[in-house]
């Protein structure tokens, strides 16, 4: 009894080990650090997440729209923990939960955390700063097992552009900080001071890419069906710079915590629009048209008379 015990410790001991094991680069150190092999699916896996994201390249794609229940009620018991790897924020009070565009199934919110520089680029461009609010497939009971199926997680992830407006959610999540940065910090989680509703990091989500990935950190299970809104929001580099002081060992910090982006493999990304952008498109084109018309009839006015 006594030696399963131990042996259960061990092991518990060498997964946990293990957890701090994987890392990133240093780019702020060293640029050409290169990113490092983390094993398993990270290495071998064919749907690998984050991915560049191009408009000309997607499909595009028609679907009812997401649904998004209880993301506008404040959040009054929030925690916020340095994991070592990012800042993660859970303990919603409410059940969020997302359904609709192509998901089939219900997802709640798990966890939200965050990473600097983003993941994912748009039309090769990287932003300064991506969220991800990660849900759970409501079938599977906890996000362990979700992550064994390929419909088991949803990730949105929201990306920010470099401005000279502080974004006030991202503010708020700044706030707390101090108390997680330190090493002697970390894994340790502290209540969120001021309230957030999840819907102030992400206003609106007018139109999106999806395709079908990874989790970004280790294991990298192929289970994410990723929803990246091609909205982005306003953050200053100087509220960026506040995540990249946070600590993983003692007087070491986490500078940057993006994964370098990953083979497509002739994956489908899909670009969903909504009506009001389609209907903005089109009234550009008619305008153009009818500039078109105009500047005809003023040339044929000219020859005429
Ligand atoms: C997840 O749920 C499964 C099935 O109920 C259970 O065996 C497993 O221990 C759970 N894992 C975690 C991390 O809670
Ligand atoms: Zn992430």
């Amino acid at each position: 009894m006594h030696f399963i015990a131990v042996v259960l410790a061990c092991s518990f001991v060498a997964l946990s080990g293990a957890s701090h094991e994987w890392g990133y680069p240093d780019l702020d150190s060293n640029q050409d650090e290169p990113f490092p092999n983390w094993g398993g699916l990270c290495d071998i896996g064919k749907k690998q997440s984050p991915i560049n994201l191009h408009v000309k390249g997607a499909l595009k794609g028609e679907f009812p729209s997401l649904e998004f229940k209880n993301f506008d009620e404040h959040q009054k018991k929030l925690e916020m923990v340095n994991n070592g790897h990012s800042i993660q924020l859970s303990g919603f009070e409410h059940e969020l939960s997302l359904s609709g565009g192509a998901l089939l199934g219900d997802f709640v919110v798990e966890q939200i955390h965050m990473h600097w520089w983003s993941e994912h680029t748009i039309n090769d461009i990287r932003y300064p700063l991506e969220v991800h609010i990660v849900h759970r497939n409501k079938l599977y009971p906890n996000i362990s097992m979700a992550a064994d199926f390929p419909d088991g997680i949803t990730v949105i992830g929201v990306l920010y552009h470099v401005s000279n407006q502080p974004n006030p959610a991202i503010g708020s999540i700044i706030k707390s900080l101090d108390d997680v940065k330190k090493y002697s910090a970390m894994n340790k989680p502290t209540k969120v001071k001021d309230s957030l509703a999840v819907s102030d990091l992400l206003s609106s989500v007018d139109g999106y890419f999806t395709y079908a990935g990874s989790l970004t950190t280790p294991t990298c299970a192929e289970a994410v069906t990723w929803i990246v809104p091609t909205e982005t929001f306003p953050v200053t580099l100087d509220q960026v710079n506040e995540f990249k002081e946070i600590e993983y060992d003692e007087g070491k910090q986490l500078h940057n915590n993006y994964r370098e982006l990953q083979r497509e493999n002739n994956r489908a990304v899909v670009l969903v629009q909504t009506s009001q952008q389609k209907s903005a498109a089109a009234l550009q084109l008619h305008c153009l048209s009818l500039g078109a018309l105009l500047l005809l009839s003023l040339v044929a006015n000219k020859f005429l008379f």
